[in-house]
């Protein structure tokens, strides 16, 4: 049985300092808050649009540093890319990962595959995946004035065929990394394997006002990654598969084959907030939600 602190979403660059310091504070002493009864936690899941790229490193390592230290498992969301390119990104991503054994920042979408503890039994792999405009109608969707095409300079004036055919590829990146990872794990001992996400894999699990946005759905859902996670759920039936993932800010759970299950967190902007979760050989369960609300008087 593992602990783990999930967040995403979190948003930091839209806080005040004050506000960045109260959640900062809360990740110190998260073990005062809910109704678990344990006290400690294996490490952080930090699912995307943490804050901005130049502040994501930064951010990255507060988080570490002020959860006592613990192991930060991450992959980016759009919002980490915004005012620079996916090069840079990159580069920041390899930087972090770089000092790994010192610091213990992973970039999950530089590691092939991460089993946890002695006998590996759960295993962790990550992207943050693209909304990589396979699902929905992509041509008529409502949202293709979201800020992500302005402040990700890549995208700055692409037309919608060129985002298109940039977005598929990202989306296919994705896809690749994330299916070699679960092959390699579920061919190992591994008997749960952990997909992190960004954006959700499956477009009937990204919800807006509780319900699938068609208009929506080719910005949020990478469809690519929902295919092979499929494919090697399937392939693997004896091996158990949980996709965590954020980006709608909505909450959502799909069992979408007997051993293989999507999770969506539900992140309010300005609230930032965290969930304690379980992960056993049986699955994911969550058990507190621990959040930002009024200051820790402590
Ligand atoms: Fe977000
Ligand atoms: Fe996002």
């Amino acid at each position: 049985m593992w602990t783990f602190l999930w967040m995403c979403d979190i948003h930091l660059d839209l806080l005040t300092p004050i506000e960045r310091q109260d959640f900062l504070r809360r990740l110190k002493y998260f073990h005062l808050f809910g109704d678990a009864d344990f006290f400690r936690a294996d490490g952080i899941l930090a699912g995307g649009d943490i804050s901005t790229s130049a502040r994501m490193a930064d951010d990255l390592r507060a988080v570490h540093r002020d959860s006592n230290c613990m192991p930060v498992y991450y992959v980016p969301g759009n919002h980490d890319y915004y005012g620079g390119t996916i090069q840079a990104m990159r580069a920041n991503q390899v930087r972090l990962h770089r000092g790994r054994r010192s610091h213990r920042i992973y970039a999950l979408e530089l590691s092939p595959g991460i089993r946890l503890g002695v006998h590996g039994e759960i295993g962790l792999v990550g992207h943050g995946c693209w909304g990589d405009t396979r699902a929905g109608d992509y041509w008529n969707s409502g949202l293709h004035g979201m800020s992500d095409f302005h402040e990700i300079w890549d995208f700055k004036n692409m037309n919608l065929t060129e985002r298109k055919y940039l977005l598929m590829k990202l989306g296919d990146d994705a896809a690749e990394h994330l299916k070699k990872g679960c092959i390699a794990l579920a061919s190992s001992n591994c008997r749960h394997v952990v997909v992190l996400t960004h954006v959700p894999p499956f477009p009937d699990s990204s919800l807006y006002e509780g319900r699938v946005y068609a208009r929506g759905l080719p910005y949020f859902s990478c469809q690519a990654a929902g295919k092979v996670l499929v494919e090697v759920a399937r392939q693997f039936p004896q091996v158990r598969f949980t996709a965590l993932s954020g980006h709608s800010h909505e909450e959502s759970r799909l069992d979408v084959l007997p051993n293989l299950t999507a999770l969506v967190r539900r992140a309010e902007y300005y609230e930032p907030s965290f969930d304690r979760i379980r992960i056993s050989v049986e699955g994911v369960e969550i058990t507190d939600t621990i959040g930002n609300k009024g200051s820790l008087q402590l």
